[in-house]
């Protein structure tokens, strides 16, 4: 089935002001990034201007700075004094528009920039942009299995893997243009559930596919990475341990990465999920992440790879009597003791918050309190938790505040945007990772809405200075094009739709009340007296789980004034007031409302927020592609449904519970 090309799919522009520039491109350095950059641009100006380019190769000797002398046009200049790190300058003067930058990098990001402006009708006379990346790292982790199922996967199959092959396609090489449009330079394959088939990536058997892969990857400045098996000693190698402080493991690691890394030379390293949810690691043989993570890195520093090491170890056999284990607590308790103690091509990739991608955590107290450890930033575009791409749930305006909290680690640039960045301790190996949430779907994402997440994650991770309005409004110009009364809703519908899933699913930052395994639909207890360390602790008089001192302490992770900010009921932020302190159904709220009035009555406003939602795209009937509207008609229909499923639920659990009345005396069954 042939797939579209979301953001990227061009449709003929009916007027562009400056579309002359696209006639001549003027290129001075070839290379492979360079020449998918002027690739672009030509592919830009053919579908969105009808326009034939002409190529012009710049001897080496041209001077940009006698500008007077040349002919107007697009220049793809390499400066060595100009923009780093995939930074880029675009400049129009005279009829020519200059983009220029130190690497090849920033000359391809600067020509899908370039692009987006045509696409949003922004005219490109006296255009002045300067763009430097925040974030080093910008990287997309997919959970593709190689028998072709994605782990949380919504929107089909994987187009990397299917039956134990790898997969390089024209699909791939589309990927990449899409996923380096936005700005994102690395792509772990493979789930981090590792095992069988893909435990074997790391050898000769896929070498062929997959350093085509790598390089179809690099031609758009994008890097190829794997997940991988700490076990794969044993596994592989008949090994009897993978004791990280063994010789012959040590051993072991060091002639495969050799071997690996010749395979694909464009490897960037590998992502590690270890000693976490059934997956092996160094907790088995008494030894520390540190020295897991440290092992793998002596084994690829060679080639200038990197390891980069999941934080969420934790106890996943919990009994739900125990109210003094907590899962919150688990990456803290494990990791800080750590700090400073990984190598330098060790990166701690930390999920935002203590649990698990709900919809409301507060975010991971190692933010702030790791000081001398590199560190990136786990979020999940996938909506695992947050209604599987079938619901809308435009997640950067999550993105945006965990970004911004302040963890006061310093006076100054101490949010997680400044410490994923590299700002606050100088860090160079870091940045910010999503799961991924493509598939082999015609759309890529399901749910058409759902690219959103996609293209924002890469602009958001690329600039971190932009807001969520800013960005929901140049996926929806790219995408649908520039008509007001279409951006207008889509755009609404988009950032209603976070606060409208927070309001009909979990109240007050408690999580978990979904289905268990398949995280999908109301469950209340669904994970109540089960293993995984996810309680809400609800009875008859209240409901919350009691994190501050008298409980388990977690409020005592963070730096102050957090600690105390959290431990106080009067100054804990509302919206994760049940996930720290266990509160009576008739504790106040500070609008006045009881706490199960304010359950009620956000379960309902939830309901009608999507009926809103609804209403809105109703109004794009003839306005956009009639298949696109079908399709997500047919989800949001799906979306009320269970959104009111949701409600009814909720409200019926607490009211059974609390045997207190609903004030408006609403349908409560
Ligand atoms: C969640 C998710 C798993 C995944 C895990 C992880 O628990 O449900 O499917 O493997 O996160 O992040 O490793």
């Amino acid at each position: 089935m042939k797939y579209s090309m979301a953001w990227l799919s061009y449709r003929r522009l009916p007027f562009c002001e400056g579309k002359e520039y696209f006639r001549k491109i003027y290129v001075q350095e070839e290379n492979e990034i360079t020449g998918s950059a002027v690739y672009e641009l030509c592919r830009g100006a053919k579908e969105l201007l009808g326009i034939k380019t002409v190529v012009i190769k710049l001897p080496e000797t041209f001077d940009q700075d006698k500008r007077e002398k040349t002919e107007e046009g697009i220049y793809l200049l390499p400066d060595s004094k100009g923009p780093v790190g995939g930074g880029y300058r675009i400049v129009e003067e005279n009829g020519r528009i200059r983009i220029t930058a130190a690497e090849p990098e920033g000359l391809l990001y600067g020509s899908f920039d370039l692009i987006r402006q045509v696409q949003r009708g922004v005219s490109l006379r006296g255009i002045n942009r300067l763009k430097l990346p925040d974030n080093p790292l910008r990287m997309l982790n997919h959970w593709d299995n190689m028998d072709g199922s994605i782990e949380r996967g919504y929107s089909g199959n994987s187009f990397f893997f299917r039956n134990d092959r790898v997969l390089v396609e024209e699909r791939t090489e589309d990927y990449a243009r899409l996923t380096a449009s936005v700005g994102i330079n690395g792509v772990v394959i493979n789930n981090v559930n590792v095992t069988e088939k893909a435990t074997r990536l790391i050898t000769g058997e896929y070498a062929d596919s997959l350093k085509r892969m790598g390089e179809i990857f690099s031609k758009y400045g994008i890097r190829l990475y794997l997940s991988l098996n700490f076990a794969a000693p044993m596994e592989l190698g008949g090994l009897e341990t993978a004791d990280p402080e063994a010789e012959e493991v040590r051993a072991w690691w060091q002639e495969q990465m050799k071997e690996t890394f010749r395979n694909i030379p464009s490897l960037g390293g590998f992502l590690v999920k270890a000693d976490s949810e059934g997956r092996p690691g160094p907790l088995t043989y008494g030894r520390t992440q540190a020295q897991g993570a440290n092992m793998l890195a002596e084994a690829v520093r060679p080639y200038g790879g990197i390891i980069i090491w999941r934080c969420f170890v934790y106890n996943c056999t919990q009994d739900w009597r125990d109210r003094k284990t907590d899962r919150a607590r688990s990456a803290y308790d494990y990791f800080m003791p750590l700090d400073g103690k990984f190598e330098e091509n060790v990166i701690l990739q930390i999920k935002n918050g203590p649990m698990d991608f709900q919809v409301r955590e507060p975010v991971s107290s190692l933010f702030g309190s790791l000081k001398n450890t590199n560190q990136m930033l786990e979020v999940q575009i996938a909506q695992e938790y947050t209604g599987q791409q079938r619901h809308v749930c435009y997640l950067i305006p999550q993105f945006k505040e965990i970004l911004g909290f302040h963890t006061h680690c310093r006076e100054e640039e101490d949010t997680v945007a400044d410490i994923v960045s590299g700002r606050s301790f100088s860090h160079k190996n870091c940045g910010m990772a999503a799961v991924a949430n493509t598939g082999s779907d015609s759309n890529w994402t399901g749910h058409d809405l759902a690219a959103a997440n996609w293209f924002g994650f890469g602009r958001l991770a690329f600039d971190t200075s932009l807001s969520a309005e800013e960005i929901a409004r140049e996926w929806c110009e790219c995408t649908f094009g520039t008509d007001k009364a279409v951006v207008y809703a889509i755009c609404k519908i988009l950032l209603m739709s976070w606060p409208a899933y927070e309001k009909y699913t979990s109240p007050l930052g408690i999580g978990w009340m979904l289905s268990p395994n398949n995280h999908y639909g109301p469950n209340v207890d669904g994970y109540e007296y089960d293993r995984w360390g996810t309680y809400h602790r609800a009875d008859h008089l209240g409901i919350g789980v009691e994190r501050g001192k008298t409980g388990t302490g977690f409020t005592q992770t963070y730096l102050e004034p957090n600690a105390s900010l959290y431990e106080e009921i009067e100054t804990c932020p509302e919206e994760l007031l049940l996930f720290f302190h266990y509160m009576p159904y008739t504790y106040r709220l500070k609008s006045g409302k009881t706490l199960i009035q304010h359950i009620y009555d956000s379960h309902f406003e939830g309901v009608e927020d999507v009926e809103k939602m609804v209403n809105l795209w109703e109004g794009l009937k003839g306005k956009i592609p009639d298949e696109v509207f079908k399709r997500v008609k047919l989800r949001m229909d799906h979306q009320l449904d269970n959104s009111a499923e949701w409600r009814d639920q909720i409200n019926s659990y607490f009211y059974r519970k609390s045997f207190i009345m609903d004030e408006k005396g609403r349908k409560i069954y």
